[in-house]
């Protein structure tokens, strides 16, 4: 199978892209081989997936972005972790706030948008999905990431939602990649009780119908509870009812890509 690559991305904070990713990585990690990138310097994914807080600078993206000549991103990819034992199919490249100034030091560099796709490339087709964790906001690490992927996934939260919030995302979508079709919006803490911002939402959103995911993941308290003891949901409560969205989410894209 030919590598897809896939990001999270949407400047506005706390939607869902690290959430949704470790989940849905964790589900495809049921059949693929997965392999999740932390591209923020918040490294809230890297913590969920590996119980790891901090991290030597050499282990870290921070270090492929400092000096992408002489480091390779197969020297940081490790195991994720549940509990100190590998969960199998599943990779992290961690990173930590170290991140942050790199990126800045970074913006001199030539090419520099073109980084993480060029490093990707020498991963050849060892992963089947690798799944890039961006920051809210379009950083030179969201923008390696919108270079890189097959596709980008824009989550959206149920509160004050508008398109013009990720205009300027589409925007940057559109710029760095000619293809301007390769983005899909999920709704992300959906609360069905909550017609009337549901329908309000379903407005906002009917001009991008086509570009909106046939699934979308509901609000679970069981999500927190995960993210809290460092775990993807499908270990932390399998029966869940929000991990059978991850899943439809996972079996959708394996369907699509
Ligand atoms: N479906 C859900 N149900 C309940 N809580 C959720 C759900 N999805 C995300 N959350 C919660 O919302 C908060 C923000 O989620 P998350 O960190 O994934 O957002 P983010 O977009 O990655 O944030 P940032 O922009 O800071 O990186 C977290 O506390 C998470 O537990
Ligand atoms: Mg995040």
């Amino acid at each position: 199978m030919k590598t897809k690559i896939i990001s999270a991305a949407n400047q506005k904070g706390g939607v869902g892209k690290t959430t949704t990713l470790v989940n849905l990585g964790a589900e495809l990690a049921r059949k693929r081989k997965v392999l999740v990138i932390d591209l923020d310097p918040q490294g809230n994914c890297s913590k969920t997936l590996t119980g790891q807080r901090d991290f030597k600078f050499e282990d870290t993206v921070a270090a492929l972005f400092d000096k992408p000549k002489v480091v390779s991103i197969v020297d940081l990819i490790q195991p994720a972790k549940l509990n100190g034992n590998s969960i199998e199919n599943l990779y992290v490249a961690p990173a930590d706030v170290q991140l942050s100034r790199v990126i800045e030091t970074s913006l001199t560099k030539i090419n520099r948008e073109r980084i993480l796709e060029k490093q990707l490339a020498k991963l050849g087709d060892t992963y089947d999905f690798i799944l890039l964790d961006t920051p809210p906001n379009l950083s030179l690490t969201t923008l390696n990431a919108i270079q890189a992927s097959d596709l980008i996934l824009i989550p959206v939260d149920s509160g004050a939602f508008s398109l013009d919030g990720i205009s300027p995302l589409l925007e940057a979508v559109s710029e760095i990649k000619d293809d301007e079709g390769n983005y899909l919006i999920l709704r992300n803490e959906v609360d069905s009780r909550n017609a009337i911002i549901n329908e309000f939402i379903d407005e906002e959103l009917e001009v991008v119908q086509d570009k909106l995911l046939p699934v979308s993941v509901r609000r679970s308290e069981h999500v927190g509870q995960a993210n809290a003891v460092s775990s993807p949901v499908r270990f932390y409560k399998s029966g869940s009812l929000v991990n059978n969205d991850y899943r439809k989410l996972a079996a959708f894209l394996l369907n699509l890509m």
